[in-house]
């Protein structure tokens, strides 16, 4: 099926069985609950292992001089030390025109060239975990270090040094309508750092070789990206290669790509013909996985001649190690949100030599909305309107750069139920007015936009003898509720309770999916899997004689003019099987696909410590029709949650001198705990866009977090006049004195109305 017409009428919008939206429990839950469900690293299987643990490079540039491994290898229960002195050949970095950035081959201890702090120079092999590591501890590095570049807003100045406007894995770096506005009546300019955000899901590898092919158990959120990407770099034919990931403990896309555990783990595995278990550390994973880029922001927006709009003029600034990953697209939204007729957007790349930088939930919203909608709230301001009302007068007609009609945006509903739900009136637009007690209280809102897409996936259906009906994807489940989903669209279309129906997923050798990434994969892997259900009920009906336009399935039987039959019995001994393939068309390109939705913040600034405390959160949204709304909301609310944590506590901090993360644990990088997120509602409106897919729904796993740290900033604005344009807003920029960036002028409010400190209860 491919998806060049918009989806006709079918039996998910029937939902004569009510398993479309039903809040089903998760029905891998209670194996989770129960410890069963086995992760990776739990997998018990094959020959006993033997446990890998990588060495990290301890500057970040230059070269490895000396290796001294020999106390290493005379440790206890060492088994084998690899470095570039005896790592097995392997295939250079790329290709670059592989389509699939995260197949490329990726080799490790392929030379003495250290790129980035924590490079794998060493990997130590031993019989267990606590041997592995002590051992790890002995071997002997020398470096010749080499001055490297790590800071990115010291490229803000004079950008073109090290910086390129083109990057063959980035998207359109400048788009361009009519004349932006270089000077409006009135206009805001707004320059924010957004720092680095990570997500918290250690990788942990566990694998063994048969012969010249191998198996794979790891956490990963593509297994066919995984399974191109160690064929590659091993230079094996694709099905010698078997990678498992049943169940994942998240992915945010850090699982995008696999890492070096899995790599060195396979050249250990094939040279001791045993199987090897390496997991990273806490630590190890800020500098061996990849993590958001930083980006420096600048944009400019007014209102133009005699219209009420928002110009948008953008420049970004984008870390990145050129070539060799996807650079954060901040400008996404900006040029889709708003109806700005005069509009330019311009990123530039700059090379630092970090870690490598890669998707993190929602790439280029999660971050490019929070610029975006901040400076909405301050063009708001100045010309003196509520900040709802300029975004329902920007509202555009089609997509304001392609030109294309919207396939279904309910922006504008959003915003007004939201604020209606809110109490939104009640917000006073002149800020540092609302006090509770010792609190300056605020309201900020921002619009939510994430783009949707869908991707090429197939799905092998089987419905056996013992009348259980069995879906096999090499899709995975990173904890969005991929095995919930997929088993009510099934139990739906083919009229069976949710018991009788079993997907099989997370297996590299079953029909290929792209996984789960970018809220595409129920999307993409249920629409092949919905196609294979309609293919298998076409069969039940010829089958039983039955026109498949009349037939309907319920209670495991397919009913039609007069007759009916069994499924079991249809099916006979051998069982009864269907293939559905789903690939994007031509509906892609003629329709612009977002999801939408809307952020109500209430927050409250103590006026003597400057802390922000988040009082009320508020997401509405429209994304397609809703599979599940528990786990529906579940995605949205975890989105708004890390959202508080991108505007408030959220920052890898880099040493200047050395280049790597200081705060390189879950002590000192801060995310938000239970006391720093109050009750937060998620209101799901009505929706179906036939235009996606066939099932009519759009991803909205990154929904949740595209704009919702703008919410909060206009809040923490709104409470206590102080604009922070440096990202997160800790509460030392709040207090006078101490602000990075000047406040807009007029309303130094923190300076000039900030009461004395409460006397204390004894003065
Ligand atoms: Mo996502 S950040 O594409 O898993």
């Amino acid at each position: 099926m491919e998806m060049n017409h918009p989806a006709p009428r079918n039996p998910l919008d029937e939902n004569r069985h009510g398993q479309m939206g039903r809040p089903l429990d998760r029905v891998d839950g209670p194996k989770k609950v129960t410890g069963t469900a086995a992760y990776a690293y739990e997998v018990r299987e094959g020959a006993p292992p033997a446990y890998g643990f990588i060495v990290e490079a301890s500057i970040a540039r230059g070269h490895v001089r000396t290796i001294d491994s020999s106390a290493a290898e005379q440790a206890p229960g060492v088994l084998l030390v690899l470095s570039h002195r005896n790592a097995p050949p392997q295939a250079p970095w790329g290709p670059l025109k592989t389509e699939d950035r995260f197949a490329r081959s990726k080799p490790y201890l392929s030379d003495a060239r250290v790129d980035y702090y924590g490079e794998p120079v060493a990997f130590v092999v031993a019989e267990t975990f606590e041997q592995a590591r002590y051992a790890a501890q002995l071997v002997r590095v020398t470096y010749d270090p080499e001055p490297g570049a790590y800071e990115l807003q010291h490229n803000w100045k004079r950008p073109r040094s090290r910086t390129r406007t083109r990057s063959p894995t980035a998207p359109r770096a400048t788009s361009r309508r009519a004349s932006p506005p270089r000077r409006c009546r009135s206009t805001c300019s707004s320059r924010r750092r957004c720092t680095s955000t990570r997500r918290w899901n250690p990788t942990r590898r566990w694998l063994w070789w048969d012969g010249d092919k191998v198996t794979v158990h790891c956490s990963t959120q593509m297994l066919d990206s995984a399974q191109k990407c160690v064929a590659n770099t091993f230079q094996l034919p694709e099905d010698d290669v078997h990678v498992f990931s049943r169940f994942i403990g998240g992915g945010f896309g850090g699982k995008l790509p696999i890492f070096c555990d899995v790599l060195l783990s396979v050249m250990a595995s094939r040279q001791l013909a045993r199987p090897v278990k390496t997991t990273l550390t806490r630590q190890q994973m800020f500098h061996l996985t990849t993590h958001r880029t930083d980006t420096v922001q600048q944009l400019r927006g007014g209102r133009a001649r005699r219209r009420h709009a928002a110009g948008d003029r953008a420049r970004v600034l984008v870390a990145h190690r050129p070539l060799r990953q996807l650079p954060e697209p901040v400008v996404a939204s900006t040029r889709t949100l708003y109806a700005a007729p005069d509009r330019m957007t311009r990123m530039r790349y700059v090379k630092l030599d970090l870690p490598e930088s890669d998707s993190c939930r929602a790439p280029g919203e999660a971050v490019g909305m929070v610029t975006l909608e901040v400076a909405m709230d301050e063009l708001a301001h100045k010309l003196g309107m509520d900040p709802v009302a300029l975004r329902l007068k920007n509202e555009p007609k089609e997509d304001p750069e392609k030109h294309i009609p919207f396939s279904t945006r309910q922006l504008v509903p959003c915003l007004e139920e939201g604020a209606r739900r809110f109490g939104w009136d009640r917000r006073n637009p002149q800020p540092g007015q609302e006090r509770d007690g010792r609190w300056l209280v605020g309201m900020g809102m921002a619009s939510a936009s994430r783009s949707n897409k869908l991707q090429p996936a197939q799905c092998a259906l089987t419905f056996g003898a013992d009348g259980v009906l069995v879906a096999r994807m090499s899709m995975t489940d990173i904890g969005t509720g991929s095995y919930t989903v997929f088993s009510q669209i099934a139990a739906e279309m083919l009229g069976l309770p949710v018991a009788q129906v079993r997907m099989e997923l997370g297996d590299s050798h079953f029909p290929p999916t792209a996984g789960s990434g970018g809220s595409f994969g129920a999307a993409s892997a249920g629409s092949a899997l919905y196609d294979a259900c309609e293919k298998l009920r076409h069969k039940f009906a010829l089958s039983a004689g039955i026109d498949p336009a009349q037939a309907e399935f319920e209670g495991g039987h397919v009913r039609g003019g007069g007759k009916s039959a069994s499924l079991a019995k249809l099916a006979g001994p051998e069982g009864m099987e269907a293939h559905g393939e789903i690939k994007p068309g031509e509906m892609d390109k003629a329709y612009s696909q977002q999801s939408y939705g809307a952020f109500f913040a209430e927050v409250a600034v103590d006026t003597d410590s400057g802390e922000v405390r988040v009082r009320r959160l508020l997401g509405v949204f429209a994304s397609g029709r809703i599979l599940n709304e528990k786990t529906a909301r579940s995605q949205l609310l975890g989105g708004m949650i890390w959202g508080v944590g991108t505007a408030l506590h959220e920052e890898a901090a880099i040493d200047g001198r050395h280049g790597y993360f200081v705060n390189h644990d879950i002590a000192e990088y801060h995310v938000p705990v239970h006391a720093d997120i109050p009750d937060v509602e998620v209101v799901l409106l009505p929706e179906v866009d036939d235009k996606a897919n066939p099932l009519k729904i759009k991803g909205l796993g990154e929904l949740g977090i595209s704009g919702a740290a703008g919410a909060v900033a206009n809040a923490v604005y709104n409470a206590c006049g102080v604009r922070v344009r440096d990202f997160p807003i800790t509460l030392d920029k709040l207090l006078p004195g101490r602000r990075p960036c000047r406040p807009d002028s007029g309303l130094l409010l923190f300076r000039q109305q900030l009461p004395r400190p409460s006397p204390s209860p004894t003065a």
